[in-house]
């Protein structure tokens, strides 16, 4: 379920707000100027779904959002099996890549059409925590400063939309606040 947890920068301990209220998250967002959106989806990714069947999926949400100047459109998925001592490998160093604190010069702007993943927005001297699941998308101004955690049973899959070309690539801080704060398998909790 999608879910928004937001703390102090300084507390990680003391929550000032947790919901999972669409209508809450996605006010609480746009006061930070984070867009946040549920879009109608497709039912069940099958295994066998390739990249031009996702974004013909949601080919009317995905001309939207190219018409808003965001031109380059990919689908980056992680899906495997997780009694595989390889698969939980290659997932351990995805989910490195962005576990720390950083900033893109784009807007980073996902669309989750499976599973589910954690952004965490520093904004306004408190942590947004945002688990978002398929049928999520969100749209991260560029220099926000933010990290992401996959958890490290990973299964999800988003359309990513891009402004500038290598505008992706993570400019990183150097803060270690990231790992102060709930990771992805401690937000969702048990059963997963
Ligand atoms: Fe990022």
């Amino acid at each position: 379920m999608t879910k928004l947890v937001v703390c102090p920068e300084t507390d990680p301990t003391r929550p000032l707000l947790d919901t999972t209220d669409p209508a809450v998250i996605t006010a609480h967002l746009a006061g930070i100027g984070v867009a946040f959106e549920q879009w109608r989806t497709s039912g069940p990714l099958p295994d066998s779904a390739d990249q031009d069947a996702v974004l013909a999926a949601y080919a009317s949400d995905v001309e939207r959002i190219k018409a808003q100047g965001f031109g380059t459109v990919d689908v980056a998925r992680l899906a495997g099996d997780l009694d595989d001592p390889a698969f939980l490998a290659k997932a351990a160093e995805a989910r490195s890549k962005f576990l720390a604190e950083h900033t893109h010069a784009d807007d980073e702007i996902r669309f989750f059409v499976e599973g589910s993943g954690a952004f965490y927005l520093r904004v306004g001297g408190s942590i947004h925590m945002i688990v978002c699941e398929a049928g999520d998308y969100i749209f991260v101004p560029k220099n926000t400063r933010h990290w992401f955690d996959m958890g490290t049973r990973p299964r999800f899959a988003a359309i990513r939309f891009f402004a500038i070309p290598e505008g992706w690539v993570g400019e990183f801080t150097g803060d270690p606040i990231a790992s102060s704060f709930a990771t992805y398998d401690e937000l969702v909790g048990a059963g997963r």
